[in-house]
């Protein structure tokens, strides 16, 4: 049997970290199922040349052929394009890919805090749903209006998927071989809202989350809930950061709180995600197609070859993604780096030198 990955490097800085993504998982050799990858197109490049963000093939062949998927950034423009939306969103929606999972954390032996969160962010509803309006008022002013939807069927999964997570991230830490972690304390889930001022959306996130542990004592019995403002949550992130084991949040507020996180470990370029339901599981880096940097081969593609790693262990090939997630922490401690980490070194040489240590 083979092992069958839709790649979907889309624009930007995609182009360059997936196929360094895609030579490390190449390099597993008998760890896995022969892998085998299916380019695939999506992103405002294609939707230029051929008018759709989304082809609707892209979806079909993930749909009916893959066994899972990585994408890499998109460029949505600020600005609003008749016919266009971003094809990181639909794609969530289409796969029903319903919790994007991020682990932020640093490497023991380098320099900054010690962190070992994950956040869970809720990747079908809130904001994202888009039901926005602008209306003119009979002063001439404007008023836009935003509904923000919050179900208690889509709370209650992600809190779900939280909890499991929690047990499933204490069950490997007790594992012999695995990669050092710095959180030595029972598994533990932090609810993020802002249920105080938004008491009837947010505090039905909050409600669902707690129910979920409510009716499920028996299994949760050994995993802390707490909870935390989602505005003083980013202060004690900041401030310390090792408090925090797995962390749950409505989809916006999941959205900062993990490019926030992402800065205390140095980099937007070492985070990882992956975009995860219950048929399906997609990895992608947590940055963007940073303009900035591109066609310039000094994209940090540790992000890409993490989320490969996280993808891999979704799919239970642990040892595989403990393997990457051992090479990468070696190379990240040689101070071979890409220069966001201030290092000289390109994305090839990098790559290279995880290739390596594999
Ligand atoms: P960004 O994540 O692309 O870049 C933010 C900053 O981080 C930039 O200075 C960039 O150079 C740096 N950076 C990001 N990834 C890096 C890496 N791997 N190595 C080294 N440095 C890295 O966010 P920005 O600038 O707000 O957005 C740029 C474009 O990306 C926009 O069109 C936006 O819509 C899109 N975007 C797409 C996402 C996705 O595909 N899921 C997520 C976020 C933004
Ligand atoms: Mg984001």
């Amino acid at each position: 049997t083979s092992l069958k990955i839709g790649m979907i490097p889309a624009d930007g800085i995609g182009k360059e970290v997936l196929p360094a993504a895609q030579r490390v998982i190449e390099a597993l050799g008998s760890a896995i199922p022969k892998p085998e990858f299916i380019p695939l197109a999506a992103g405002w490049e294609e939707f230029n040349k051929n008018g759709k963000a989304l082809p609707d093939e892209t979806v079909r062949v993930l749909k009916e052929e893959c066994d899972a998927a990585m994408f890499g950034s998109v460029s949505s423009p600020s600005h609003k394009v008749p016919g266009y939306s971003s094809p990181i969103v639909a794609l969530r929606k289409h796969l029903d890919l319903y919790a994007n999972v991020r682990p932020v954390q640093s490497v023991s032996g380098t320099p900054g805090p010690d962190v070992n969160m994950v956040i869970v962010r809720e990747n079908t509803e809130c904001l994202y749903v888009k039901r926005e309006e602008i209306k003119d008022l009979p002063d001439g002013s404007k008023i836009a209006i935003a509904e923000r939807q919050i179900t208690s069927t889509a709370s209650e999964r992600i809190a779900k998927l939280a909890f499991e997570l929690a047990l499933r991230r204490g069950a490997e830490r007790a594992t012999p071989g695995a990669p050092e972690t710095f959180w030595k304390g029972p598994p533990q889930v932090t609810i993020v809202h802002k249920s105080n001022v938004l008491a009837v959306t947010d505090g039905l996130f909050r409600e669902s989350a707690r129910k979920v542990y409510e009716e499920n004592k028996d299994r949760y019995s050994g995993v802390k809930v707490n909870e935390q403002l989602v505005d003083s949550f980013v202060y004690r992130a900041f401030r310390e950061p090792e408090i925090f084991d797995v962390c749950v949040a409505p989809n916006l507020y999941g959205d900062i709180i993990s490019d926030g996180a992402a800065a205390l470990v140095g980099s937007l370029g070492l985070v990882p995600s992956v975009n995860a339901g219950d048929n399906f599981v997609m990895g992608e880096p947590v940055h963007g197609s940073a303009p900035d940097i591109e066609g310039k081969n000094i994209a940090n593609p540790i992000a890409s070859i993490r989320s490969a790693a996280l993808l891999l262990s979704w799919l239970g090939y642990t040892d595989a993604a403990n393997r990457i997630n051992v090479a990468v922490d070696n190379v990240i401690r040689s101070g071979i780096a890409t220069p966001d980490l201030g290092g000289k070194n390109s994305t090839t040489e990098v790559t290279d030198a995880i290739l390596k240590n594999l």
